[in-house]
């Protein structure tokens, strides 16, 4: 439960300036209006879904569901009867109703200092509404899938509220996911259409997504599942004709037809493009799509409960899960929790870091802030390009009120010093918000110290692709801070801490975290397994919704997350299972097993460190150790590169044959202090894999 106190020592607080406007600015009115979340949820979240527009109200209790295996099918239901259209309360309320139709949604700054664009809520009601005519044009329906594989410009924005305008399912796949990654989520949800662009640079690095696409597509047709239409983006300029990509890129078949337009004029610097290949019979260029399309389209009416938007995310067993999210109970939970959390006012400029191939950047680029009808930078490039000050740069150009960023970041910046963070002002910063994993301390004090100059409090916010918004975290002018703690639970959220056995522990305690009842924004399923919706989150522990998350409470009450308590790995902020870097791995001839543990990372939070076990007659050498590397990057992508791989003759198994990943994961670390391993079949096997340890990473 939550103390009627808040602890004084240790801790830190917001600024008094912050609590002057803030919404929730002591701890006596978190707790109360938490209490009341939890008593009343009809009236406490009743009260917020009056802001929203209804095409019919709800009927009955706002939140029905059974949590419970024992008892029947597991499921959620939020505002029953209630219809609405969620483009329509980012965009047409926040024009018609607010009068915000000149505010600015976006400023794009693009990869290169200097590409940047500014939209209004009335021009991406435009675009939104011309695309969503386009989709329709192209025979898009409710309901059907549509995969999104994009850079971060404003068009993917656009992209996702056009399908949500005529009530179809985006599924986003992040463009730092490969080809066979791609293929795999379209194959997965089905998805009738494919919208992409011709390309992007990440830094000095270019990216040929359609290539990318082009590959999956091919995947897809190979495995039975053409998918006739695939929309591009012409992002990059027109120089793609002159420029040829070298000798590995097939030969073009035909170029975009509107290569030839007039340039845009955003992508200023010019750098080599992609020469795109082009199938009449699938391609379809953006820009011909909408000339000529109505910018007004009525918003398809949808139920609380039908399909908003389906996510990946990593799965313990290596086939990625397809979380679903539903329409109104995410919209008012990503509604809500931004307006709190980064405590927002109208004159903000809110900046998140995030991609929006990622659940942050869903929920904390594009749902929550629209909904409040918030302005928010969207970026494109690296923190690190051109140079270590970029995001400094950019929180003065925009002076950017609320930061929210990830700790792999914070770590990565920290190394450089407080030198190139203080040559930009600063000034305007008032939150700063983290996410992704837990944040050690150091890094803590150090973004709260030199970024925010112990000015700004820090919201170290616990959430998952699954809870669709934060659930573990601080108001930052009303819970006083402790560095490394994601505090306490947002409204609606009643976490708790069990034991191996499943009892619930009271008071101090550590164990798996838990959630006992269904707030507005969890998911509703695995897109087409409910089965293993079942099996993952709420088997273990009947009655509870399982996080995967281990978790310790302080005497104080405060939360702290201890790290995941399964197969997987936290790279840069990024889940990946383990068994989906070893089935990678072993795909390869030469591999006859693999094992793959998590070894601490400064920068990273965890790196991959691979086990393999080489197949008879193979030699391991460093063409092969290159090879193994490019075939996990480019069966799942780069975020997955092994950094380390160790050629390993035997693995620790046990006599029935369960690999002892404990003994590989002190191996990976040189931590000689194995425990107990009396169940190993063979004990030397262990000494040799300590001897031939990696010591550098590449
Ligand atoms: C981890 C990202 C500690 C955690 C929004 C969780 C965190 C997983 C934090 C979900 C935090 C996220 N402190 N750990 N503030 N935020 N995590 O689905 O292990 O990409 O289960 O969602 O990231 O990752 P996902």
């Amino acid at each position: 439960m939550i103390p009627d106190k808040a602890p004084k020592e240790d801790v830190f607080h917001g600024s008094e300036d912050l609590k002057k406007e803030a919404h929730i600015n002591s701890f006596e009115k978190y707790k109360e209006l938490y209490m009341k979340s939890i008593e009343n949820p009809d009236e406490f979240w009743g009260d917020i879904a009056k802001d929203f527009f209804w095409k019919t109200k709800h009927t009955g209790q706002f939140l029905d569901y059974n949590f419970d295996v024992t008892k029947g099918e597991i499921f959620v239901k939020c505002m029953e009867g209630a219809s609405t259209n969620i483009s329509y309360n980012l965009l047409d309320r926040n024009v018609h109703e607010r009068k915000l139709s000149d505010k600015v949604a976006f400023y794009w700054e693009g990869n290169e200092p200097g590409d940047e664009l500014t939209v209004t809520y009335r021009e991406l009601l435009q675009r939104v509404c011309q695309f969503a005519n386009v989709l329709k044009s192209q025979g898009v329906k409710k309901g059907d899938r549509v995969s999104i594989y994009m850079p971060m410009v404003v068009e993917l924005v656009v992209a996702m509220l056009a399908c949500v305008r005529i009530g179809a399912v985006h599924s986003i796949v992040f463009a730092g996911f490969s080809a066979e990654s791609l293929c795999e989520r379209i194959m997965d949800s089905q998805c009738s259409l494919l919208i992409t662009a011709d390309g992007f640079y990440r830094g000095d690095k270019l990216i040929n997504l359609k290539l990318l696409a082009d590959e999956a597509l091919q995947k897809c047709r190979d495995k039975g599942f053409p998918v006739e239409k695939c929309i591009m983006l012409k992002h990059l300029s027109k120089e793609a004709e002159e420029t040829s990509l070298g000798s590995q890129s097939p030969p073009a078949k035909r170029s975009c037809p509107d290569l030839q337009e007039k340039q845009t004029g955003r992508v200023k610097k010019t750098r080599p493009v992609p020469q795109v290949p082009w199938n009449p019979e699938v391609d379809l260029c953006w820009h011909t799509l909408i000339r000529g399309a109505s910018d007004e389209c009525e918003p398809e009416w949808c139920e609380s409960e039908d399909p908003l938007f389906i996510l990946y995310t990593s799965g313990s067993t290596g086939k990625p899960k397809g979380v679903l999210h539903t329409v109104s109970g995410y919209m008012l939970y990503t509604a809500t929790t931004f307006k709190l959390v980064f405590d927002y006012q109208p004159d903000d400029v809110y900046w998140c870091t995030a991609d929006i191939g990622w659940i942050t950047g869903h929920s904390y680029i594009t749902y929550g802030p629209l909904a409040n009808g918030a302005t928010s930078v969207l970026f494109e490039g690296l923190p690190t390009y051109p140079d270590i000050s970029r995001m400094w740069e950019i929180v003065d150009k925009y002076h950017v009120t609320k930061f929210y960023t990830a700790p792999t970041a914070i770590r990565l910046l920290m190394k450089y010093g407080s030198e190139p963070v203080q040559k930009y002002k600063r000034e305007s910063l008032k939150v700063l918000g983290t996410v992704g994993e837990p944040i050690n301390p150091e890094a803590w004090q150090w973004y709260y110290n030199v970024v925010g100059e112990r000015r700004c409090p820090v919201v170290d916010t616990f959430w998952q692709t699954e809870t669709g918004g934060h659930v573990l975290t601080p108001l930052p002018a009303a819970t006083p801070m402790k560095p490394g703690s994601a505090t306490f639970p947002f409204f609606g959220v009643v976490p708790a801490i069990l034991n191996e056995s499943g009892e619930e522990l009271e008071g101090p305690s550590e164990g798996y975290l838990v959630f006992k009842q269904p707030w507005p924004g969890v998911m509703r399923t695995v897109y087409g397994n409910h089965q293993r919706f079942e099996t993952t989150y709420f088997k273990k522990f009947p009655g509870f919704y399982v996080t995967g998350d281990g978790c310790r409470r302080d005497k104080d009450g405060y939360y702290w997350i201890t790290g995941r308590i399964d197969d997987m790995l936290n790279v840069s902020g990024h889940l990946l299972s383990t068994a989906e870097v070893e089935s990678a791995l072993v795909e390869h001839e030469a591999v006859a097993e693999a094992a793959v543990v998590g070894r601490p990372h400064p920068v990273k939070g965890e790196s991959l460190y691979c086990f393999v076990t080489l197949a008879d007659g193979v030699t391991y050498n460093r063409t092969l150790e290159a090879e193994l590397k490019k075939q996990v990057r480019e069966k799942i992508g780069a975020i997955a590169t092994p950094d380390y791989i160790q050629n390993a003759p035997g693995l620790p198994k046990t006599r029935s044959g369960k690999i002892m990943r404990r003994v590989l994961r002190k191996i990976a670390c040189d931590e000689r202090d194995l425990g107990d391993i009396s169940t190993l079949a063979d004990c030397s096997v262990v000494e040799q894999l300590f001897q031939n340890r990696c010591y550098t990473a590449e």
